[in-house]
């Protein structure tokens, strides 16, 4: 097979081990002769796989009691509606800090009132906004904890006096987080956790069955906490690929590794990105986030961006094109993404900046 580094944004790099797996399981699931595909979902084996895919979700992330995790499908985009449906009553406030935070927004909004409490959309949503208040009397406060688009990021959990929502999409599983501090988290699980198609809801129960209205049976989270997610059929293939990419984290020794991977990646990136003359990151430096790195051509050498794309496929980047909104380059450094890769695109910079500048 042909050597790449993949960069992809998500869907992206898995661990290696989780697609070995996978392969097999679609031949065997479980020694059943039957494949992962062909099987049904009310079998022992898969039932076995759902609960230790829930246990690894709170061993990982030291998931207090009282909070329950959910497999679901639709996407994070799903959560936009189903986060407004079952929490906002009256109000809720919402950090604007990129598209799919505005996205949110406008689906919150079809529930009720909601107040942006401050966006970073004036400059390209390069930064984090600080020194906004958060209202008291909102529902809940709803973050984006990295922006996947932009390359910035929200990297602590911050205190929140009233319930705090998070899509953590992009950097689920890149860190380990104080989840006793949200009341929801959510997102797809194509970057950190596995492959498109199923989506992770870990939720306080206590703030569920608050809300006036009427929901639609698949739409209310309470339909599926005592079903453990299976009230209609779950997605086997994505959760069980879930399954193993945690494993993985687990054997590689947890969250706390993770996040040194992480950083680590993201150093080297970023030093050669401050360094490489040709080359400016686009994110505020204080909120770069560790999972989407973002950077164009410096000044005097707009015109090599081109030129830089096709020298990098030469030697293998795979998915560096930089979201359309904002141009440029973009290199996902996801856990499973190995240092090599991003080792590779610095050689690559350097080479670049050696025949050019
Ligand atoms: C932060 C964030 N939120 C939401 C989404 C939308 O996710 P989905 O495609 O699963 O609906 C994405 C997709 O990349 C994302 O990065």
């Amino acid at each position: 097979m042909k050597k790449v580094h993949n960069f992809n944004a998500g869907p992206c790099v898995l661990p290696k081990q989780a697609v070995e797996s996978a392969i097999e399981a679609i031949r065997d699931f479980d020694g059943t002769g039957i494949g992962l595909l062909e099987i049904s979902h009310r079998t022992p084996g898969w039932e076995r796989v759902m609960a230790e895919t829930e246990q690894l979700w709170i061993e990982l992330l030291g998931i207090p009691a009282g909070y329950k995790v959910l497999f679901l499908g639709g996407g994070a985009s799903t959560q936009f509606f189903m986060v407004a449906a079952n929490l906002l009553n009256k109000k809720a406030a919402y950090l604007q800090t990129g598209v799919w935070a505005k996205k949110a927004v406008k689906e919150a909004k079809m529930f009720g009132e909601v107040e942006v409490v401050a966006s970073s959309e004036d400059r390209t949503y390069c930064y984090i906004p600080k020194n906004y208040t958060i209202p008291t009397d909102a529902d809940y406060f709803h973050i984006t904890t990295n922006n996947t688009i932009y390359g910035t990021e929200i990297k602590y959990d911050m205190d929140c006096p009233i319930n705090l929502v998070a899509d953590m999409s992009s950097d689920i599983m890149s860190r380990p987080v104080d989840v006793s501090k949200y009341a929801l988290i959510y997102g797809g699980a194509q970057k950190n956790v596995g492959p498109a198609g199923v989506t992770f809801v870990i939720v306080r129960e206590d703030v569920l069955g608050k809300v006036e209205r009427q929901m639609s049976t698949m739409v209310d989270y309470r339909t599926h906490i005592p079903e453990s997610s299976m009230f209609n059929t779950p997605p086997v293939f994505p959760i069980f690929v879930m399954h193993e990419t945690l494993k993985w984290v687990k054997e590689l020794g947890g969250l706390e590794v993770m996040h040194k991977m992480n950083n680590d990646k993201a150093d080297l990136l970023y030093n050669e990105i401050d360094r490489n003359k040709m080359f400016v990151g686009t994110a505020d430096k204080e909120d770069r986030s560790i999972m989407n790195i973002c950077f164009v051509m410096a000044e005097g050498y707009k015109d090599k961006e081109a030129d830089f794309m096709a020298f990098a496929k030469e030697r293998g980047m795979v998915g560096i094109k930089g979201h359309r909104s904002v141009g440029g380059f973009r290199a996902s450094t996801y856990n499973a993404c190995p240092k090599e890769s991003v080792q590779a695109l610095v050689d690559c910079m350097q080479e670049f900046e050696k025949l050019n500048a």
